[in-house]
């Protein structure tokens, strides 16, 4: 098969601090066994997240100087405004507002481009002359935008409520949330729909591997649209995440958008993207479906945009940058039309809480590097090399005999952990897989999260959704921070723990059991 030349070189080295098993058991029991309580600076190889962890490129560095604090109208502003015009519309005039702002063109030239004229149906209306751009929040990460989006569709439905025999609408319904998305929603009263296409953990034929992929983060349509049916009205949005966080980081195909797209207008229910990773979708999407290998990454990006109303999206991981997100929508679509009046809320609730909107919580130095990463994340180069590292990631792994989900997703590889222990009588309540990061983390220094019983709730689900819940370990693969090294330090210590996998503890949660988001701040024993 052809060669993949490498796509970067590493320009900035960070040393690792030395540190003993002893020093990491005792600095465990410190934090309560809470993974994320660990001290990032003790850790060897971190694949706790993708999520604002990537080593930027020389580009972007170069970007940040660029960048300007200003209060009002800084010019990262126009230049993210145009960026997103150009990576999310089409039409684009790419790499404009990027080239403008590195060689330095004068304030004056660039203000009176007239790339920000408004026009119909966009994402970004708003530009140079006028005073704001109504249908585009930057806000400091993801979440936050899930926030500003949830609570402020609850707020103006609430104020104009349907006709007397109609229902409010209180479900989202989605091909999987992921946890802050879910926890935000719930938060504000919504009541969440998961309807991910069946199979998520079945085997997949080893021997297509490389050339097949089945996107196994689809909506499952049918099952979508039943509950539609069944439920008239009371579905307020439908929410595709791409790729599916909540599924392993499995894509979506474009077929697949554009099914739920077309279920979204026969039902007049607006159709956001959560977009945190829409680059690496594109490219399973050039890689594995059939009609896209001949078309370009942007292309495809383009296409996939082009069927949602808006979208959420956190920058922190395709932004390539270490903070930052945003929220925007189509100014004249089916969300303005059914959600009167939702421009200006969104607006007031975005300064009250964030920024004005011009930087909404970042500063000017990320808003510039955001816009350098949009560009470098939708380069084929980049894609083939950073998919190609999880896959091969996984490969090693399946190689040595470990279980895995697979193929693998985008951004992290997973361990199947019904089938890693196997044969060693643990129930779902045990929480063994988060046993076996805690051993992972004492014994060698690598730190990956449990998602699965513990991290969704087991205990305190429904019969019927406890049976929905994978058994997974997640290894999130920061962006060009790691080597072969790392990774095959991490395979070998894996395998080291399969082998003496009857040992690993089970663990006992011993505080926070009920806070939302338990996760991240409650307290274990083994
Ligand atoms: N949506 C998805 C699909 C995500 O994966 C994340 C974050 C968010 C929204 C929230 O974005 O962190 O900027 O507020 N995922 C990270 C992860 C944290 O590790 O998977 P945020």
């Amino acid at each position: 098969s052809a060669l993949s030349p490498p796509s970067h070189q590493a320009l900035v080295v960070r040393a690792l601090l030395r540190t003993s098993v002893q020093e990491r058991k005792e600095i465990l029991e410190d934090v309560e066994y809470n993974i994320f309580a660990f001290p990032a600076g003790l850790v060897t190889c971190d694949y706790l997240s993708d999520s604002g962890t990537s080593a930027m490129t020389d580009v972007q560095w170069a970007a940040l100087i660029r960048g300007d604090e200003s209060y009002g109208r800084n010019w990262g502003y126009y230049c993210l405004l145009d960026t997103f015009r150009d990576i999310f519309e089409r039409g684009g005039n790419r790499l404009y507002a990027f080239h403008t702002i590195l060689a330095g063109t004068t304030t004056n030239e660039f203000y009176r481009s007239k790339l920000l004229k408004p026009y119909k149906d966009s994402f970004v209306n708003g530009g140079p002359h006028q005073l704001e751009s109504p249908n585009f929040f930057i806000v400091p990460q993801g979440r936050c935008a899930e926030f500003l989006l949830f609570s402020t569709v609850k707020e103006v439905m609430s104020e104009s409520p349907p006709a007397e025999n109609e229902s409010v609408p209180s479900v989202v319904i989605s091909n999987g949330f992921f946890d802050t998305t879910g926890a935000n929603a719930a938060a504000v009263g919504f009541v969440l729909e998961t309807f991910t296409q069946p199979g998520l953990t079945d085997p997949f034929p080893e021997h297509l591997f490389d050339r097949q992929n089945l996107f196994k983060g689809n909506m499952d349509i049918a099952a979508a649209e039943l509950y539609l049916d069944e439920h008239p009205g009371q579905v307020a949005l439908i929410l595709l995440t791409i790729t599916n966080n909540w599924a392993a980081g499995q894509p979506v195909s474009m077929a697949n958008i554009r099914a739920a797209a077309e279920l979204a207008r026969r039902k007049s229910i607006p159709l956001f993207f959560d977009a945190c990773r829409f680059a690496e979708n594109a490219w399973f999407i050039h890689a594995f479906e059939a009609e896209y290998s001949n078309k370009s990454i942007p292309e495809i990006v383009q296409e996939m945009f082009s069927y949602a109303d808006g979208f959420t999206i956190s920058l922190k991981k395709d932004g390539l940058a270490n903070m930052g997100g945003v929220l925007c929508f189509r100014d004249e679509a089916l969300f303005t039309r059914r959600y009167k009046g939702i421009g200006l809320r969104l607006k007031e609730r975005q300064i009250l809480f964030y920024g004005n909107d011009s930087y909404g919580g970042m500063s000017g130095r990320d808003l510039m590097t955001a816009v350098a990463g949009l560009y470098e994340v939708t380069k084929e180069s980049y894609l083939r090399n950073r998919i190609g590292q999880v896959r091969s990631f996984a490969q090693k792994l399946r190689a040595n005999g470990i279980p895995i989900l697979s193929p693998p997703g985008g951004h992290a590889v997973y361990l199947e952990m019904n089938e890693f222990f196997y044969g060693c009588d643990r129930q779902p309540g045990d929480f063994a897989s988060v046993g076996f990061t805690l051993e992972l983390l004492k014994e060698y220094g690598i730190r990956a999260a449990e998602a699965g019983p513990f991290g969704w709730q087991w205990d305190k689900q429904t019969p019927e959704n406890r049976g929905k819940i994978p058994n997974l370990v997640r290894f999130a693969v920061p962006r060009h921070v790691f080597s072969d090294e790392h990774i095959n330090y991490t395979v070998a210590a894996i395998k080291q723990l399969y082998n003496r996998r009857h040992t690993i503890p089970n663990v006992e949660i011993t505080r926070g059991r009920d806070m939302r988001l338990r996760h991240f701040s409650c307290g274990m024993r083994p």
